[in-house]
């Protein structure tokens, strides 16, 4: 059921790499909750061409962009005010890539160079996005910005390896410069720390599916869909949630604050099933 939520929002959505992705999602919910928007994602991941399915769908515009880029970026954001008609009321920052979790290295032997680039690609890339606005006076007043993150910049999962400090500085850049954008244009920055979800990005964790199942039977919830997520963006995008800034607002079905489940503890074998 869509609540015309964000109707008249012009807004950015970065990630969607295919059907699985979270900001796939997110843009359906957009487009049924009656925003208009830019998809955006690297030029080298649009070469299946599965994006140009979901703009069809949603009736929005591709900007190509690698969010390392400032040049690139700059363009981004020049080019969505022109398609959009005027400044934009909403960024989606779903974007993600660790090169030592895609080639297994374990936490101890991190590659620095990978580590490097991990960085500047899952969170720098977020300061340089809200950086790049801020300097063109890009975003309305109230705007909404939300970033992606996991758990793990809290506490410790071995397998998220380099990811886990790499989220730490994401949600730390989320807090700092919702303080600076907040003050000047009363812009929003929060993350939401989303449950295992079955996408490119995920499944490539090594143990994913396992790691999965059990924070599903943690959570008393259980696990949050890349749908479920993309409810609760559209609410942080929308004015209900205006006065909400500098947050790691957790999207985890409980998880989070689950020290154990009656469920691990039975397949554990440690206690019996009632
Ligand atoms: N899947 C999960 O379990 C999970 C859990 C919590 C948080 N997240 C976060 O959600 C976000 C979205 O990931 P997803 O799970 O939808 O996976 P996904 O693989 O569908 O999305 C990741 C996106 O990042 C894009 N990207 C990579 N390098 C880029 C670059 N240089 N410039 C622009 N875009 C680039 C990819 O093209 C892709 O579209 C990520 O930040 C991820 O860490 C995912």
């Amino acid at each position: 059921m869509a609540y015309n939520l964000l109707k008249g929002k012009r807004g950015i959505i970065t990630g969607a790499l295919d059907s699985n992705s979270i900001a796939w999602k997110v843009a359906e919910k957009a487009h049924e909750e009656g925003a208009t928007f830019v998809l955006t994602n690297a030029p080298i991941a649009m070469r299946m061409g599965e994006i140009n399915g979901l703009a069809e769908k949603t009736n929005s515009k591709i900007v190509p962009a690698d969010a390392t880029s400032v040049e690139e970026l700059t363009n981004l954001f020049t080019q969505s005010q022109e398609i959009l008609g005027g400044k934009i009321d909403f960024v989606l920052h779903s974007i993600g890539m660790s090169v030592n979790i895609r080639k297994k290295i374990a936490y101890p032997e991190l590659n620095y160079d990978y580590y490097a680039k991990g960085v500047d690609v899952s969170a720098m890339s977020l300061h340089k996005m809200l950086s790049v606005a801020y300097k063109m006076d890009a975003l309305n007043d109230h705007a909404s910005v939300v970033a992606l993150t996991y758990a793990a910049a809290q506490r410790t999962f071995p397998f998220y390896t380099d990811m886990a400090d790499i989220k730490a500085l994401l949600e730390s850049i989320a807090r700092s410069f919702g303080y600076h954008y907040g003050l000047r244009n009363k812009v929003r920055v929060n993350t939401v720390s989303q449950s295992p979800t079955k996408t490119t990005a995920g499944t490539g964790i090594k143990g994913f599916g396992d790691f999965f199942d059990y924070a599903d039977a943690i959570a008393p919830l259980g696990n949050a869909t890349a749908e479920d997520c993309a409810n609760y963006c559209v609410t942080l995008f929308s004015d209900l949630t205006k006065m909400v800034t500098m947050q790691n607002l957790f999207h985890d079905g409980g998880y989070s604050t689950t020290g154990v489940s009656d469920l691990i503890m039975q397949k554990a074998g440690i206690t019996e099933g009632e």
